[in-house]
């Protein structure tokens, strides 16, 4: 059977699916040794977080299974949740947003995935990309567009703090000179860096949506009001451009696809109708069970009080051991953090190659993700064309046992890469 040129791009697997299948066939593997997962984007495995969406579960499933998961329901989302939703967004933020708003859907990807099948594609007048407006970012982004080549990766400038930090800042006029641009997607605090949005940029980015009457989709996955892996949190912003995408998998329920976006009624009813035409609607036992912990404010407790406290306790230690393990004669950056799950990293040597590096961690039963995935191929600005092949992400999600003994191994591989050109 012949695949579709779509086919054929939705088929394929990106850069970081491939890790996630070497990471499968490593689990099966009885050479011995133990092997260190330095890569998961899944959140860490929290007690209090688990027992906590267990128990909201239960009563849901208990109180509620014939009326949710024995009928079909909305597409927008369950009256209940969607109710929920409006109420805390609305308190929370001093906001008047209505149902209208609000789309609840399986995970923020899915959401993304379709407001960019919406926005971006053969127009009549041409095409419109998908514009990163600063790489790296998240590497999910790289699946979302149908058509190859679909999607525009805008080059950073770098600002160097003191110590090893650095800190990427967005080229607006770099982003205001993409010829053609059908919707704008940035995730913040950002997967891979931790880098927040700051006002000014995110009051250009607005200005630019505006100029060119396309939507900007801010992936607050790992911002504000859940998780809440933050620490200078700057609000959602409620703007006729901006569709914001919100997911509780970082708050702990990455396996029940569970999300939901605020926007414009306009986009947000576009998005309805996407979701009734492909799915029908986001499963309902679980909007049951988010209701319930929006209308009691256990996220609230859950998220400020367990899940942001421990990521940033994690990033502490990572520092700490980054600076005591890693050679001080490399020259070793991290980019300064404003929240999320990971650490950044850039060695700024010639002989660094994070696809070697990659495999070279993998020789030492270590995983990391090489940087290259989070930057947007062809890499054809000077910067990019270096920058790109000599990052890496790890993971604030292990026990801090398996960060000091990946760290140890990633500093080994590290000299041995030096030592060997
Ligand atoms: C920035 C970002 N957005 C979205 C996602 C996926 O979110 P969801 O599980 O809601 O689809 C991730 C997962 O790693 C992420 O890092």
């Amino acid at each position: 059977m012949e695949l579709s040129p779509r086919g054929t791009k939705m088929g394929g697997l990106s850069g970081i699916r491939t890790i996630m299948e070497d990471i499968g066939i490593a689990a099966s593997d009885s050479s011995g040794g133990t092997w260190l997962n330095l890569s998961p984007g899944n959140p860490a495995d929290i007690s209090e977080v688990t027992d906590t969406w267990r128990g909201l579960q239960q009563e849901a499933l208990a109180a509620r299974f014939p009326e949710v998961s024995g009928r079909y329901g909305p597409s927008r989302g369950s009256e209940g949740l969607v109710d929920a939703i409006v109420r805390y967004f609305n308190r929370r933020y001093g906001w008047s947003i209505t149902p209208r708003n609000v789309l609840v859907g399986t995970g923020c990807q899915m959401l993304a995935f379709m407001a960019t099948t919406i926005f971006t594609g053969t127009y009549p007048d041409g095409p419109r990309h998908l514009v990163l407006p600063s790489v790296p970012d998240y590497t999910g982004y790289q699946g979302l567009n149908l058509e190859a080549g679909g999607i525009v990766g805008v080059a950073p400038g770098v600002e160097h703090l003191e110590g090893r930090l650095f800190r990427y800042t967005f080229d607006l006029e770099a982003v205001r000179r993409q010829p053609s641009m059908g919707m704008m997607l940035l995730s913040s605090p950002g997967n891979p860096t931790g880098r927040s949005i700051e006002p000014d940029a995110l009051a250009g980015l607005i200005q630019i949506a505006e100029e060119r009457d396309v939507p900007l989709f801010i992936d607050h996955a790992y911002g504000d009001p859940f998780p809440s892996v933050a620490q200078d949190l700057v609000e959602p912003p409620l703007h006729p451009n901006v569709i914001n995408g919100f997911t509780l998998s970082k708050a702990g329920l990455p396996g029940e696809r569970i999300g939901f976006v605020i926007g414009p009624e306009e986009a947000v009813d576009v998005l309805v109708s996407f979701t009734a035409n492909s799915h029908l609607h986001a499963p309902q036992l679980i909007q049951a069970t988010v209701e319930r912990a929006l209308n009691t404010g256990v996220i609230d407790t859950l998220t400020t009080e367990v899940v942001k406290p421990y990521y940033r306790r994690k990033r502490l230690v990572a520092e700490k051991l980054l600076h005591e393990i890693l050679p001080d004669s490399v020259d070793w950056r991290l980019h300064s953090t404003e929240g999320g799950m990971f650490c950044w990293l850039w060695i700024d040597h010639d002989w660094f190659d994070d696809l070697e590096m990659y495999e070279a961690l993998k020789r030492k039963k270590v995983f990391v993700v090489p940087g290259r995935h989070f930057f947007v191929p062809p890499f054809d600005s000077p910067f990019l064309a270096e920058h790109a092949t000599r990052c890496m992400r790890l993971s604030l999600s292990p026990d801090e046992s398996v960060l000091a003994e990946g760290i140890r191994r990633f500093a080994e591989a590290l000299e041995e890469m030096r030592a060997a050109r």
